[in-house]
């Protein structure tokens, strides 16, 4: 199997020019056996419906509203639009690849542009709107997250809900980020390489060296999004899944699956998705169980 694509110049010289595509088939085995593994142990480790189902107090339920806010109509599309751009962009580089040829190219960059304009939206609307702490990995979301390992490997002590973002949900937000960032900033310098209505490609503006480390990152972040894309697909059609999935197109979840599934201290309702209103809530809550404490 190789790992690099080279070619040879006029000069005799042999030239990086971008990834091996044999890697495309490593990232769809890496899926298929990510998506068996998950099935083999869900199948193995689960023990029907969970105890917080059971322990959901009537009381604590009339408290909420019947619907509780998970997306913003801003971040649902959002979502929606950076999963058209992204296959969009995996179809056309990888179909010709493939043996399906087609003038892929300018599909492929106005797709590339819709992706970098959607990514910047996310960064500015989650850096002043939402908040970065509702992504952020803290030492409460590795303790559970080892516990979470502990209790497949069979162990009784159960981890503690999470908040709005589990730590899975936080770890494939990094990593998708990673791929996706590096896959835009080398598709913008590889817009040199290409005529458009404002330029005319300009292949000299970097040495041959330099565009081969550029090819093989835009392909190294393609190919692993083929890995991350059929994981998330994967768990986006698990039946016990589909009210996160449906909550990407209503923006609610019922307030059932609020109380099983997340801590209200962490993730307190109250109709906003946002982290500042989440850390306020949950002082408010902190100094209200204190008080009773203390009565
Ligand atoms: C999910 C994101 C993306 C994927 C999966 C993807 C995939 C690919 C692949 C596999 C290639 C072929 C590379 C090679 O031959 O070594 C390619 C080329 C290219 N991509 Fe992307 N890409 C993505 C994002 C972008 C973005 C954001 C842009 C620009 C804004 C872009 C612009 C280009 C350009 C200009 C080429 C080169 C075309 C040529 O050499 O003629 N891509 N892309």
């Amino acid at each position: 199997m190789e790992w690099l694509r080279w070619e040879r110049n006029p000069w005799g010289q042999e030239i990086l020019i971008g990834l091996s595509w044999d890697l495309v088939w490593v990232a769809v085995g890496a899926g298929a056996l990510l998506v068996v593994a998950h099935a083999i142990v869900y199948l193995w480790r689960w023990r029907g419906p969970g105890a917080g189902a059971a322990a959901i107090r009537e009381s604590l339920l009339k408290q909420l509203p019947e619907r509780i806010l998970r997306h913003s109509l801003a971040s649902r599309l959002f979502h929606w639009v950076m999963a058209v751009s992204v296959l969009t962009l995996l179809f056309t580089a990888f179909l010709p690849i493939w043996g399906v040829k087609f003038p892929w190219v300018t599909a492929h960059w106005i797709a590339g542009f819709v992706l970098t304009a959607a990514i910047i939206f996310h960064v500015i609307h989650a850096s002043f709107w939402k908040g970065l702490s509702l992504m952020w990995i803290g030492s409460q979301d590795l303790t559970d997250g080892w516990l979470a390992i502990k209790e497949v490997l069979g162990s009784a002590v159960a981890p503690g809900k999470p908040g709005k973002n589990p730590l899975e949900n936080k770890l494939f937000h990094h990593i998708v980020a990673i791929a996706t960032l590096a896959t835009i900033i080398t598709g913008l310098i590889m817009m040199a390489k290409i005529d458009t209505p404002w330029w005319k490609r300009n292949p000299y503006v970097l040495a041959d060296a330099t565009w081969g480390i550029i090819y093989v990152v835009h392909g190294a972040g393609s190919v692993a999004l083929i890995t991350l894309i059929m994981a998330h697909l994967y768990f986006a059609v698990r039946p016990e899944k589909r009210w996160i999935t449906l909550s990407m197109f209503h923006g609610w979840i019922s307030r059932e699956r609020y109380l099983e599934h997340y801590s209200q201290g962490r993730w307190p309702a109250g109709g906003n998705t946002s982290a500042a209103t989440a850390a306020s809530a949950a002082k408010q809550s902190e100094a209200g169980s204190q008080r009773a404490g203390a009565s």
